[in-house]
């Protein structure tokens, strides 16, 4: 129906006869002199109709309005002097119409579509039009180059796509499954997959070797901005490697998909610190290290503080720990207040600070400062590099508690600071060494941090065989971090069934559950099942960054909102009876209408 798009011709052009076709843009009236913005998704044309050239034409394009859908064929000519538009690729030039089709008449938008919108439900419930926005247009496009680049990547590399189930049976990934009944076995229900974690291994006890999948994932948790129900992996998995080959994969592949989809070149080889070394030093396990405001250890200086917040956490095994926010001992009185709100939130008693508004402490504004020694306010300003106009925050507690507290406190900071605006900078790391089990409060029980196949350190095999627990057990697992976002995560595998028996033992996963749930794990493990380990990345992620936009909503092109629902299409939505009779099930009146129903 063209035969150029919107954003082709040129200066060399002149003088072709064109037909274009897309949606008007815009439409302006100069004095009978008709101007549209022709718009396809590479771009946008000016077309121009003129009574003198064809009248018919001409007449007909009074009556367009933004988002009709029209062919036009015409003229390609140099624009007059003076309004050659050098925003657009197509500025030196416009068509002089010579006919219009109207191929499609459009109603008023719900939005207009060239002002971004802050309604993010309006857009939702209209995606299809949000969509022809070309900053979204664009995001998409992105997706396609990042998955494209994937495949590319990883087949030259011998990796193979092969699909795994997605109505398939739970797999322990930390979170809630989606379920799905069974109509042939009543009762019965499969669950979508979390990831496809087992699949993927027992592909390479079947000798695949190499996987990957672009994976469809699905997870019943609370969600924000960079978590949805439905999500997509980079999954992959290989035998026969060690966490080296894994880490060496995924940086070439970053290093692709970053070049292809960004255009940007990305270091070779990313920094590796421990999770141990990441919380103590950042407060995170996927620490944003495009600024530094370090976690300091104060434990020497207030070893013998008569401040007994200090004292006391040091005493009973805990911590002390301090940040420096350099240039912020202007903060107000109501960002302090955030600040502490943070800090109670994430567990902490207290926030201890100091506003360092001068060279000696009778100028510093704190509620601590007369609790403390001129030997310690001595010692501390050295630990910490104190200058005028620094604010101080402190912690003091269990060492976790006091990691993760302070660690939130800095990107707070950071962010009412202001320190990371106009920041193009891409900073990747790994993150190691991950612990293999955490206590559960509630339970009082270990479940794994990673997930139950993943292997423990070396060092630390033995001590899982034997039963000899504790939280300070290392994994073989890493996770991939970008700008503070974590991109992915993986391990190297369990792959013997009696330290897979010792691992669901660990988790108080008693043999028969075991055997139910995970039998045909344990039965593969038995037939010769190569060593082997992967990751997966989340694409929605990785192109959110790639696009620098805040949620991955902005990415996927018919996302959830944040409470599970497709605005658009409705979903979920009821179902009719037939249905749920044919599958058995029957759904419990809500409470509301429950409670106007003697006996509920
Ligand atoms: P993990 O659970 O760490 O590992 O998931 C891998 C990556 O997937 C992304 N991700 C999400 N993205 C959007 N919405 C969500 N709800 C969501 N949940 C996770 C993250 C995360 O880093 N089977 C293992 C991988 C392996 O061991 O090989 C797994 O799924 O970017
Ligand atoms: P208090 O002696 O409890 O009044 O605490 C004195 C100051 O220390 C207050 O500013 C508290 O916010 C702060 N504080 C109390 N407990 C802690 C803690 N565990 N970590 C950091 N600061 C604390």
């Amino acid at each position: 129906m063209r035969t150029h798009h919107c954003n082709e011709l040129r200066p060399s052009h002149i003088g072709e006869t064109v037909t274009l076709i897309g949606w008007v843009n815009t439409v302006r009236d100069h004095h009978g002199v008709i101007f549209v913005d022709l718009r396809d998704r590479e771009g946008l044309t000016q077309v121009v109709f003129r009574p003198e050239e064809n009248g018919d034409a001409a007449t007909a394009s009074h009556k367009l309005r933004d988002e009709d859908v029209v062919q036009i064929t015409g003229k390609v000519s140099k624009r007059l002097e003076g309004t050659v538009n050098d925003k657009i690729g197509t500025g030196e030039i416009e068509i002089v119409a010579s006919t219009l089709v109207v191929v499609n008449k459009a109603d008023v938008l719900p939005f207009q579509l060239d002002k971004e919108l802050s309604n993010e439900d309006l857009r939702m419930r209209y995606r299809y039009l949000d969509i022809r926005r070309p900053r979204m247009t664009q995001n998409l496009r992105t997706r396609h180059r990042v998955t494209k680049a994937t495949r590319d990547f990883l087949d030259e590399r011998g990796f193979c796509e092969i699909e795994t189930p997605i109505l398939s049976k739970s797999t322990p990934e930390g979170a809630r499954d989606f379920l799905v009944p069974s109509r042939l076995q009543p009762g019965s229900f499969y669950a979508l997959p979390q990831a496809p974690q087992q699949y993927k291994q027992l592909l390479m006890v079947g000798g695949m070797e190499k996987y990957f999948q672009i994976a469809k994932c699905f997870r019943d948790e609370d969600l924000r901005a960079d978590r949805q129900p439905e999500f997509t992996q980079i999954d992959i998995e290989a035998s026969f490697v060690e966490q080296d080959d894994i880490i060496a994969l995924v940086e070439g592949l970053m290093g692709r998909i970053f070049k292809e989809a960004r255009g940007a070149d990305i270091p070779a080889s990313f920094d590796r610190i421990t999770y141990r070394e990441a919380m103590n030093s950042y407060g995170s396990d996927k620490p944003d290290r495009r600024f530094a405001m370090h976690l300091t250890d104060l434990g020497e200086v207030f070893a013998k503080s008569t401040f007994k917040v200090f004292s006391g956490a040091l005493q009973s095994g805990g911590t002390v720990k301090a940040i420096n926010a350099k240039g912020f001992s202007d903060i107000s009185t109501g960002q302090v207040k955030t600040l502490e709100q943070i800090a109670l939130q994430a567990g902490a008693k207290g926030l201890a600070y100091i506003q360092v508004r001068g060279e000696t402490v009778d100028t510093w504004r704190s509620p601590i400062t007369k609790f403390l020694s001129p030997e310690e306010i001595e010692a501390m300003k050295q630990e910490l590099n104190i200058e005028t106009g620094d604010l101080i925050l402190f912690g003091a507690g269990p060492w976790e508690q006091v990691c993760e507290i302070l660690g939130r406190v800095r990107l707070a900071c950071a962010e009412m600071q202001s320190l990371l605006e106009g920041n193009e900078e891409l900073n990747f790391l790994w993150v190691t060494e991950f612990p293999l089990l955490a206590k559960d409060e509630e339970t009082d029980r270990y479940v794994a941090v990673h997930h139950p196949f993943t292997r423990p350190l070396k060092e630390d095999e033995e001590k899982l065989l034997k039963g000899e627990l504790s939280t300070e057990l290392r994994a073989q697992a890493y996770d991939v971090v970008l700008n503070g976002y974590e991109l992915g995560g993986g391990s190297i595998r369990i792959h013997e069934a009696p330290l897979q028996a010792a691992m669901f033992k660990a988790l108080g996963i008693s043999d028969e559950t075991a055997a139910e749930e995970f039998g045909h794990i344990l039965d593969a493990f038995r037939f010769g099942a190569p060593p082997h380990g992967g990751l997966a990345l989340g694409l929605d992620r990785v192109v959110m960054l790639i696009c620098n936009e805040q949620s991955i909503r902005e990415v996927i092109a018919f996302p959830k909102n944040n409470k599970g629902s497709d605005l658009m299409s409705q979903s979920p939505a009821e179902v009719e009876e037939k249905q749920l009779r044919d599958l058995r099930i029957q759904v419990q009146k809500k409470p509301a209408a429950a409670a106007v129903t003697p006996q509920g």
